[in-house]
């Protein structure tokens, strides 16, 4: 644990999309402030109340509202944000899905729904629909009414078991 005064920073390490980054922060900052500060603005903040999800990234292999964990108590975590999963240029299946299906209007809730997806698919790699809309439950849209959402989750677990199949 690291101990801090009130007025001053603290030294804490992040490893965030494979990249290390050492920050110094106040002991109050908010987790996803600091992402968005240190460049990483896919995290977007929607309510900064743990209400909306906008703010969703994976952290040590878990899905985590951002604003709900303190810049310090992140020390020494691996991070990923949307800005982490494409690879060579190319889109994630998460994200092809979202971008066929049509998933997005504004885009806010986007990469906080992609990430919940993510981390619902390494969970339940074929997901029914009732175990999606549970899975994204904590994650608010103001646009598309979550049909299309759905649509790119399922289409997205298919080609992630279809990439899987291939490398058998
Ligand atoms: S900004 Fe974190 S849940 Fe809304
Ligand atoms: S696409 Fe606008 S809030 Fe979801």
């Amino acid at each position: 644990m690291i101990i801090v005064d009130k007025d001053q920073k603290a030294k804490i390490t992040l490893r965030i999309n494979g990249e290390t980054h050492e920050v110094e922060v106040e002991p109050r900052r908010l987790l996803v402030h600091v992402l968005r500060e240190l460049g990483y603005t896919s995290v977007h903040v929607g309510c900064d109340t743990s209400n909306c999800g906008a703010c969703t990234v994976i952290m040590n292999g878990r899905s985590v509202k951002s604003c709900t964990v303190l810049g310090i108590e992140a020390n020494g975590s691996e991070i990923t944000t949307v800005e982490g999963l494409s690879k060579d240029g190319k889109l994630h299946p998460i994200q092809e899905a979202f971008w066929e299906n049509h998933a997005l209007q504004c885009g806010y809730c986007t990469p906080g729904m992609i990430m919940e997806s993510y981390w619902l698919l390494k969970e339940k790699p074929n997901p029914s629909e009732e175990e999606i809309r549970e899975g994204i439950s904590g994650n608010l849209c103001r646009c598309t009414g979550y049909q299309n959402i759905i649509k790119a989750i399922k289409d997205a677990a298919a080609r992630l078991n279809q990439q899987a199949y291939q490398r058998l």
